[in-house]
């Protein structure tokens, strides 16, 4: 059975279509990620798959279950990390959890036992009293999983988990995604970061203005990411595109007075520079490295179907 299935899912704001008609499935036990620049549609289509939004057209399944028919059902197999935390800022961390437990229907005691469990799971047990609008954001985040999955979720759902967090926090979403993955959820995330995408998910698939570019392995994606790798460079005097005939040169661009030379190998195009420069008695007036982009990814993408 699969975890998720969507179906020519649609959701449109006025005339824009942030969701276009997309269809994927998420088999179960992945860790599946949903890549895609800001704007790209991935915080909409959480929301209709877990159900906050409803869609223009389209279906999606939860293990089975059509969220739309049967949402209480399709929601108890679910937890969700909203993209900003949705936990009550005058309660405290314990209380934030109570009220989460009780809400999946969780008795009592076994709310007890799990709070205390995931207090000291993430690091909280100092915080457990103390209302979550004096904590970190970091912290705040911690708390925010520990309420998506105190009935341990067959399905997770994170939205850019890790964005803008501390390194010690980002550490310990990323040990809950795994130990969660290996107790036997699912899990559902979105990033606009191709790295984390890549050390995390077994799948990924990519959205750019609503529609699906590409579904695949990531190891796959990550040798067209690496050729989006780019060096920025300008001399004092102008030159030729014949100058970047060099190996290893996906694509030379001029903007300006600068060069924009596209590669999978940065390192070795800035030795090629500086050596052509040398020969050519060229004073190079600024140089600079950008890593993979997925805009550029993405322009590769569509055009290359
Ligand atoms: N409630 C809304 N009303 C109008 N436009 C929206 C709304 N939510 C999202 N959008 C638009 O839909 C597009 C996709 O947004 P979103 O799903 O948040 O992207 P992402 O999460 O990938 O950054 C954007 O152009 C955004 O401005
Ligand atoms: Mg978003």
């Amino acid at each position: 059975m699969n975890a998720i299935e969507i179906e020519r899912l649609t959701k449109r704001f006025g005339t824009y279509a942030a969701v276009d008609d997309i269809s994927f499935s998420v088999r179960e036990g992945e860790i599946f990620g949903f890549l895609g620049p800001n704007g790209a549609g991935k915080t909409t289509t959480i929301r209709l798959i877990t159900g906050v939004l409803t869609p223009d057209a389209g279906s999606v399944r939860i293990r089975g279950i059509d969220i739309h028919r049967h949402p209480i059902d399709a929601k108890m197999q679910m937890g969700v990390i909203p993209e900003s935390s949705t936990v009550y800022g005058d309660l405290s961390p314990e209380q934030n959890l109570h009220l989460s437990g009780e809400l999946y229907g969780m008795p009592r005691p076994l709310r007890e036992e799990r709070i205390d469990e995931l207090l000291q799971k993430m690091g909280l047990s100092g915080q457990r009293k103390k209302p979550v609008r004096t904590l970190s954001k970091g912290m705040k985040q911690r708390v925010s999983i520990a309420c998506a999955i105190i009935h341990r979720p067959a399905v997770l759902f994170l939205d850019e988990p890790t964005s803008g967090l501390d390194v010690q926090s980002r550490r310990l979403v990323i040990e809950t995604i795994h130990q969660m993955n290996k107790e036997g959820s699912t899990i559902f995330l979105t990033t606009h970061n191709i790295d984390e995408a890549n050390t995390l998910c077994r799948t990924v698939c990519i959205i750019n203005r609503g529609k699906i570019v590409a579904q695949d392995r990531p190891e796959h994606l990550r040798r067209m990411f690496e050729s989006t790798q780019s060096v920025e460079v300008s001399f004092s005097r102008p030159v030729q595109t014949t100058f970047f005939a060099g190996e290893g040169i996906v694509r030379a661009e001029a903007c300006g007075e600068k060069w924009r030379i596209y590669t999978d190998n940065p390192d070795r195009i800035v030795k090629y520079l500086v050596h052509q420069a040398e020969r050519e008695s060229l004073a190079i007036t600024s140089l600079a490295i950008t890593g993979p982009s997925l805009e550029e990814a993405f322009v590769q993408l569509t055009e290359c179907p």
